[in-house]
Formats: C-alpha cells, sequence, structure tokens
C-alpha cells in the first residue's frame, strides 16, 4: 500500500489506533532504550511560586457572558444602540406600539458613570412586554434560585408593579415574581425566585400592571449560586476551572483589551470601581476586530471590574498582574499616542492602582478598596506597562512611567513587552530597550505553529542570564494559523505545547511566569480559537491544552535540577523532551517526560546523588490521536490517567506511550 493510502486510511481510524499504527509503521522493532540521568542533590535554581499562571482577557464573551455571572445583556440600556438585547415583541419595527405601549432611552445628563436608563409608557395592561435575550439566551438550571434586581421610578398614571419572568422560547415561564411598586421616585427592587426547569436559552421577560409610565435602570439577574456565594458575583463553574489549575498569578484585564482600538476606548481601571451602577460601559474591542466573528452585541459592563480581579486573584491564590495601558492604542488598529508631554494622567493611573490595591485605608484609593470591602491589602507585586507594544515609540513612553514607578514604588517588579512577535527586528529591538530601561520581566508572546514549538523547546538555553526575567505571557499552539477561525484545541497542538513546556521549565532560573492565551471562549459568542477553556450557558471544559497546564502547574517543584542523556538536555532528540524538578515540601523528585513520537518509547532514568523512596505516582496524557479534543459531549476525552509504581533504589524504568505527557513524581529518602 502506498503511503499516501496508509495515511489517509489513517484519519478514518480510531484515534488510539492511528497513534498505533503509526508506532507499528515507524518504530523499529527494539528501539534503543533512551537512558537519562537527573541528580536531586544537584539545585540549579529555585523555580518561583509564579511559574505557572493565568492570562484573563474579555475576548470571546469571556467576562460579560461568561465568567461575570451577570444574566442580562445591557442592563442599563448604555450599550452605543441603547436597546441592544432588549426585544418588544408587540412593537413595530420602529420600537413602538400605540395600542400596548412603547419605550425610549433618556438621558441622566451626566458625563461619565451611569447615564441613561428607559422610559416605558404602558398604554395597555399586560399588553406590552419588554424581553431580554441574555448572552446567546440565559443558561437556567431546575430548582436554582435566582437574584433580580432593578431600579424603577413611577412617573405619570398607575403602573402598580414590574413582573418578570424568565421564558423559554414557547414564552413559558419557568419562574417569576412581582414586584409591587411602593413609591414615586428612584427606588432599587430585589426579588428572588427559582426555576422550574433547566433550560440553556431562556429569555427574562418584563410586563406591568396598571397603564402609565415607569422609569427602569440596572436591570440585573443572577444565579443566587456563584463562586463563593458572593451576590452579583462570578460563575461558579468556571472559577473552579481556574481554581483547579492552581495558578501563580492572575494576569489582567488583556490582552489588546488594555489599549484599546483608539485611546479613547482604551481600558481605564478608575472606571470599572465603586458601585457597579456607575461603572461606564464601553465598546468590547473585539465587537469589531474580526470581519469573520462579528459580535456587534459586545461591550464591557464592567461588574467584572479591577476590585473584582484582584479579589479572584486572592480567591486563586495567585499574585495579581495588572496590566495598564502606556499611551498607545493598539498598533495593529489605530495606533494613536499620547504626545510625551501628555502622558502624566497615564502615570498617574499607575500611581494610583498600587495605592489602589496596596495603600492604607487612609489613602484616597485604598480608602475606595476599603469601602468596596477589602481593607486589607491585595499584595500587588508586579504591573504590567504597555501589552504588545513595539518601537521607540513604546521604549520613550515606558522610560516615563518607569522613572516615576521606581522613584516612587521600587518594590514594584515591572513587566515590559518585546511586542507580538516571537523573533525578528521589533523583538530584538524590544529586548534591547528592555534591557536598557532595567525591567524586571519582558512580556513576550507567540502564536505559532505545533511544529514551532516543538522546535523551540531549547529556546530560551542560550538567553543572556543577566537581563530581565521572561514573562511567556501568551502563547498558544495554532492548529492552522494565528487567528484562524479554524484552529483547534487538538492533541497535537497541546502535546507539541507540553514539550516547549519541559524548555520553560529547563530555564525556570530566566523564566518565571508563563500564561497559556487566550483563556475562555463562549462556544456561540467567541473571535479567537484556540482558547484554553470553553463554555456554554451551562457548561464548561477544559481542553486538551487545559490539562497540559494543568498537569504542569499542579506538579511545579521548588527547584530546578538538571535531566538529560549523555549530558545534554532532552529537547526534541527522538522526539523526546525533558524536565525535573525537586518538591522540597513534599520530598520528591518531579520529572515531565514528553513523547511526541507516534510509537512507545522505553526509558531508564537513573537517579544519582539521591536515593528513591518505595512509590511514584504517574499522570499520563494523551490523546488517542493527533486530532483528538475534548469537547461539551466529551469534556475529558483527553484528560490525565493516574497510576502508582513501586520504585527501585537508584532506577526507574518507564515505558512512555505514543503521542504522550509523563508526569512522574517519585518519593525520595
Ligand atoms: O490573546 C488574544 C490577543 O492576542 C491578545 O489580546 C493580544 O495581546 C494578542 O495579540
Amino acid at each position: 500500500m502506498h503511503l499516501n493510502k496508509v495515511l489517509m486510511n489513517l484519519r478514518s481510524l480510531s484515534a488510539q489506533g492511528a497513534w498505533l499504527l503509526l508506532s507499528g509503521l515507524w518504530a523499529p522493532a527494539g528501539a534503543q532504550e533512551m537512558v537519562l540521568q537527573v541528580d536531586p542533590g544537584h539545585i540549579r535554581s529555585e523555580v518561583q511560586p509564579t511559574m505557572f499562571g493565568i492570562f484573563f482577557e474579555d475576548i470571546n464573551f469571556a467576562a460579560d457572558g461568561g465568567l461575570y455571572a451577570e444574566l442580562v445583556k445591557n442592563r442599563s440600556f448604555e450599550f452605543t444602540l441603547p436597546k441592544t438585547g432588549w426585544l418588544e415583541p408587540h412593537s413595530n419595527p420602529y420600537g413602538f406600539n400605540r395600542e400596548s405601549g412603547s419605550s425610549s432611552v433618556l438621558k441622566y445628563g451626566a458625563e461619565d458613570g451611569n447615564q441613561t436608563y428607559l422610559r416605558v409608557q404602558v398604554q395597555k395592561p399586560e399588553g406590552y412586554e419588554l424581553i431580554n435575550e441574555g448572552f446567546r439566551g440565559m443558561g437556567i438550571r431546575a430548582g436554582a434560585d435566582y437574584r433580580l434586581s432593578l431600579r424603577a421610578a413611577r412617573g405619570d398614571g398607575a403602573v402598580r408593579a414590574i413582573v418578570v419572568n424568565l421564558v423559554d422560547s414557547t414564552g413559558t415561564s419557568l419562574g417569576g415574581s412581582r414586584i409591587a411598586l411602593d413609591t414615586q421616585g428612584w427606588k432599587d427592587y430585589q426579588a428572588t425566585f427559582s426555576a422550574s426547569r433547566t433550560e440553556p436559552r431562556a429569555q427574562l421577560r418584563i410586563t406591568f400592571e396598571g397603564t402609565g409610565s415607569v422609569d427602569l435602570d440596572m436591570v440585573s439577574l443572577f444565579p443566587a449560586d456563584t463562586w463563593k456565594g458572593r451576590p452579583n458575583g462570578l460563575r461558579k463553574d468556571l472559577v473552579q476551572l481556574l481554581y483547579d489549575l492552581k495558578p501563580g498569578f492572575l494576569r489582567f484585564p488583556g490582552g489588546c483589551i488594555v489599549e484599546g482600538r483608539t485611546l479613547a476606548r482604551r481600558y481605564q481601571w478608575k472606571k470599572t470601581v465603586g458601585p457597579v451602577a456607575d461603572r461606564t460601559a464601553l465598546i468590547n474591542r473585539w465587537n469589531t476586530e474580526f470581519a469573520h466573528r462579528p459580535a456587534p452585541d459586545y461591550f464591557q459592563s464592567f461588574g467584572l471590574g479591577f476590585f473584582e480581579y484582584f479579589q479572584l486573584a486572592e480567591d486563586l491564590g495567585a499574585a495579581p498582574l495588572p496590566i495598564l495601558g502606556c499611551g498607545m492604542a493598539c498598533q495593529f488598529n489605530t495606533a494613536e499616542l499620547v504626545p510625551l508631554d501628555q502622558l502624566d494622567p497615564y502615570i498617574q493611573d499607575a500611581l494610583d492602582l498600587i495605592e489602589f490595591a496596596n495603600g492604607s485605608t487612609a489613602t484616597p484609593w485604598g480608602r475606595v478598596r476599603a469601602e468596596m470591602g477589602h481593607p486589607e491589602p491585595f499584595h500587588m507585586k508586579y504591573l504590567g506597562i504597555g501589552n504588545e507594544q513595539w518601537g521607540p515609540e513604546y521604549a520613550e513612553r515606558l522610560a516615563l512611567f518607569t522613572r516615576a514607578l521606581r522613584q516612587a514604588h521600587p518594590e514594584i517588579e515591572l513587566v515590559g513587552s518585546s511586542g507580538p512577535f516571537a523573533a525578528g527586528d521589533f523583538f530584538e529591538y524590544g529586548w534591547e530597550k528592555m534591557k536598557e530601561l532595567g525591567v524586571d520581566l519582558v512580556d513576550e508572546h507567540y502564536y505559532m505553529s505545533a511544529e514551532w514549538f516543538r522546535k523551540n523547546a531549547g529556546r530560551y538555553d542560550s538567553y543572556d542570564r543577566k537581563g530581565p526575567k521572561v514573562f511567556a505571557g501568551e502563547y498558544a499552539a495554532q492548529s492552522v494559523r494565528t487567528a484562524s477561525p479554524e484552529n483547534k484545541n487538538n492533541w497535537e497542538c497541546a502535546l507539541a505545547e507540553a514539550a516547549f513546556i519541559t524548555g520553560l521549565e529547563r530555564n525556570a532560573d530566566l523564566v518565571t511566569m508563563t500564561s497559556y492565551a487566550p483563556l475562555m471562549a463562549h462556544a456561540e459568542g467567541w473571535q479567537w480559537t484556540p482558547d484554553l477553556i470553553w463554555f456554554n450557558n451551562l457548561e464548561s471544559y477544559g481542553t486538551a491544552n487545559y490539562y497540559v497546564q494543568k498537569l504542569f502547574a499542579n506538579n511545579s517543584g521548588t527547584h530546578l535540577l538538571e535531566i538529560g542523556s549523555e549530558g545534554k538536555p532532552l529537547s526534541g532528540q527522538q522526539g523526546l523532551y525533558a524536565s525535573a524538578e525537586l518538591d522540597r515540601k513534599a520530598g520528591q523528585l518531579i520529572v515531565k517526560l514528553v513523547n511526541t513520537e507516534p510509537r512507545a518509547r522505553d526509558l531508564k532514568l537513573e537517579v544519582t546523588g539521591g536515593k528513591l523512596g518505595r512509590k511514584a505516582q504517574l499522570s499520563i496524557l494523551r490523546g488517542e490521536a493527533p486530532d483528538a479534543l475534548n469537547s461539551f459531549e466529551a469534556p475529558t476525552a483527553v484528560s490525565p490517567v493516574e497510576e502508582t509504581m513501586n520504585l527501585g533504589r537508584s532506577e526507574i524504568r518507564l515505558s512512555l506511550s505514543p503521542g504522550s505527557l509523563t508526569v512522574l513524581r517519585a518519593d525520595l529518602r
């Protein structure tokens, strides 16, 4: 049979079969055993607890419509088209119906904060209805409680009550409540009710008793069961997935979202703290970024704002790593610049952020934090200035930030950027400038092919050790090409990342922070793929890439060891990769082994300079084929299998499965 035909047939085989058949084809019988040496007594450096972290950006409906559990889209009528998300089924296309009622959006007159509200004119009792469509619907669970809150002001006429109901696509109620309007002016009302049925695409219907006018604002609906039970909090299943990663840091709020397509639409942290109703909504930069994935209804409510990010980092046991704009709009878009002599307000934002996070409650921004319920400092240690910036325009702006920040806050570690490219002139120039400016960490980004990841596991072996540390801040193997909508979170990419990560770990003296990106995507609302976690309105799952991250992060040691074959690191020879660490607290040797070849490999690990204990735990992660995926239907198709093995005194024999990541934790005496 021709090789082409064999390869075609492989596609139709079960994935497991594919690796095995390839193994039979390609593996010479009795392939030589690979011999590796590791010495747990020979420490190269400490491994930082920040080694494996998470990168959060509000892309793919990751915040509004995702992590932030609000179910109502455009709750305060602030979107550019202020009735976005709100349907008036009985109205004509112009939004009114003389017989039943109508609505219009009015302005309070404020420049900032909450600017608009909705005025409803009810002509016919119970004839007018207003429906919020949620974020591709609302995920509702049978028996769960939902908390509705809204602001209302009764106007002319006699509207006695507002009736809220969750409804399915036929308009059948799944639960609701009646809110009696007991006063004329603005008042906050609340109601809790439970859902009778599970429904992935429910909507919220609002009707009225009586006729007349009524004003509405901040119409909000949350599940009662949020992460840590916090009212108006975060979606529990999604935070749990993050928590399970045991991340060493949380980078927020992005990504390009930091910069904005224009300066006016940049992320401004001060507008994301304080009472949620006062946070000014802003169009999400991913709303219009990709013509092939338009999301005209994608805005940022900032209900998940900087306070909530710091709180999330604390909940996760992760160091907070905020990234702030540096006076440059996204260079892929408008590349607008703030003149150097007008940069002070931007620098002040950075100084004030440190006060907000760490300052005493006697300081103005420390007081804001305390008023929000967190008098204790957030112990922020890292701050990034600029996301994916490049060129002299960045260097000269960053210079002004570093000067001011070093002077006022020498305790804060500053993160600069080497730009969006993994190599090339901009990258080289960026690094040179970062060294000159003396930043503590340089944020590198690479969205490259699986092959690139396999070939670049040695990327950091020869990096300069005297300059800044490396923050591998955004990376992900792309199965097609960067930002292609066809990219998949397949096993080939996840395995290539695992191979690459052994290279990050082998260089843990230099690379002290790493994070996959992007983190999350709504299955019906995404703009960018691949992503670490996928979710819909009710469910979520970690991808194959997620389990790679989890295995590395959950098995990160305290000290870096050398591991290699004949004195050389194992970094792609015969498709094999390895890294090793000591976990001093647990008294264990940790070895990660990646076999990217489609055949099993026998391996002998000689442990010198220390004695092995009696047992080792193995976690083995493998997909059944390079194109294996996790999905809503099979969320753990690619997930680790745990085994225990007995140990000899000084050597361990393993057979690495075809296309696999193996994590070994061996007890030491
Ligand atoms: O992760 C998606 C985007 O990729 C980020 O916003 C940006 O920093 C990078 O270009």
